[in-house]
């Protein structure tokens, strides 16, 4: 018999459910007790926010998209910003209760899906004693060791339903409309739905832009009788001179930076340049929202079936991966060392090259950054 906890840290994806609902029921199917630790750590520091599931409390729930456990990406509890009563921001490191608790509740082990903010938090749990097993989340795409992470494909089917919609309504205005996409510092949402959603432009972070190009493609489309243009922008896509768009809130007196804001000046500048009527808008946390596809539900599945093995064979602080095909056991501290960047040699970026889509730059150029090692 064992006793598991399960908990969802960071900005949500559509398939946690699915993970929480494989988790469930292959821990049942072994006979082992599985709990829901709410928020993040929550039920950690208030046994209310802890809740017992039993496969009836998961019946269909992969379905649906966010987490039945809530989530949170405010919570380190290494260093945790809290007001004290004279109303000044103090930073304290609650790790030792939590692990406290955790002993005290007796679990076995924490089943612990996030990002790469809460899979590091789950690796220096792990250090400190507490068995850890990661599950790799995000709509990013952007954990290095796993080929995909569940949320994504649902994400990029929204973006590029969208880009859809927009044709219709571009080509009636004759217009320029500019999307912007989540997805951090890597360009996976932008290249992927840019690509499927008939794109003129993408601007990806991995690929600092000129908008002589970017307009020269406008241009070059109304030469061809075309008087309309997409434009999908990465939210950390950034112009050459290494503008950078930030939003940050510093919540809590938090440094924090909040991508945002770059579709709305590439708008502007399109606009300034071509007099082109142009329009943006921002898809934000809808590419978040929704029930998972196909993809990411048999994926997340297949993440939460994997962890429940890694805790019978005791192997932790390891995160299951999708490498090959297949679902491996890497070390959490390989899976967060670094950033998944869009590959400029890969075929996807010849495919975008090679139909027409601009991608910002004088691809010339770009080539011989790459080979002197400039761009990656
Ligand atoms: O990491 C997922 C993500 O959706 C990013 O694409 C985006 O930059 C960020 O989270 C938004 O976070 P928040 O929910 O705090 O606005």
């Amino acid at each position: 018999m064992k006793k598991i906890v399960i908990s969802t840290g960071g900005g949500d994806a559509p398939g946690l459910n699915a993970v929480i609902y494989a988790v469930v029921h292959a821990c049942s199917k072994r006979g082992w007790e599985v709990y829901g630790s709410r928020c993040g750590y929550g039920g950690f520091l208030d046994i209310d926010e802890m809740v017992r599931l039993y496969p009836r409390d998961v019946e269909g729930i992969y379905a649906i998209g966010g987490t039945i456990l809530g989530s949170t990406n405010k919570g380190n509890p290494f260093s945790c910003p809290v007001e004290n009563l004279a109303g000044e921001i103090q930073v304290v490191d609650i790790s030792d209760k939590i692990l406290r608790n955790f002993k005290r509740m007796k679990f076995d082990c924490h089943i612990a899906i996030g990002g790469d903010g809460s899979l590091e938090i789950a690796h220096r749990f792990a250090l400190k004693g507490m068995p850890v097993i990661g599950v790799p989340k995000t709509i990013d795409n952007d954990l290095e060791v796993t080929a995909r992470t569940f949320g994504f494909d649902t994400a990029v089917a929204t973006a590029t339903e969208a880009l859809d919609k927009l044709h219709s309504t571009a080509k009636s205005h004759n217009r320029v409309m500019v999307v912007e996409v989540m997805g951090r510092d890597s360009g996976w949402i932008a290249l992927y739905s840019g690509i499927s959603g008939g794109a003129d432009v993408i601007l990806l972070p991995e690929i600092p832009f000129d908008m002589e190009n970017v307009c020269d493609k406008i241009a070059d489309n109304e030469l061809h009788d075309k008087h309309y243009s997409i434009v999908v922008v990465a939210e950390g896509a950034a112009p050459k001179d290494g503008k950078v768009f930030n939003k940050g809130r510093g919540e809590l007196g938090r440094e924090e930076v909040v991508l945002g804001g770059v579709g709305d000046w590439v708008a502007d500048e399109i606009r300034k340049r071509t007099e082109k009527d142009t329009r943006s808008l921002t898809l934000g946390h809808l590419q978040r929202g929704g029930s998972p596809t196909t993809f990411d539900r048999l994926l997340a599945m297949r993440f939460g079936a994997a962890a429940v093995r890694l805790v019978e064979e005791g192997s932790f602080d390891k995160m299951v991966a999708l490498v090959d095909s297949q679902m491996q056991a890497i070390p959490i501290v390989d899976a967060i060392k670094n950033r998944k960047k869009v590959d400029l040699n890969s075929d996807k970026v010849s495919t975008a090259r090679d139909i027409g889509i601009c991608l910002g730059d004088n691809s010339d150029e770009t080539d011989i950054l790459q080979e002197t090692g400039v761009l990656s």
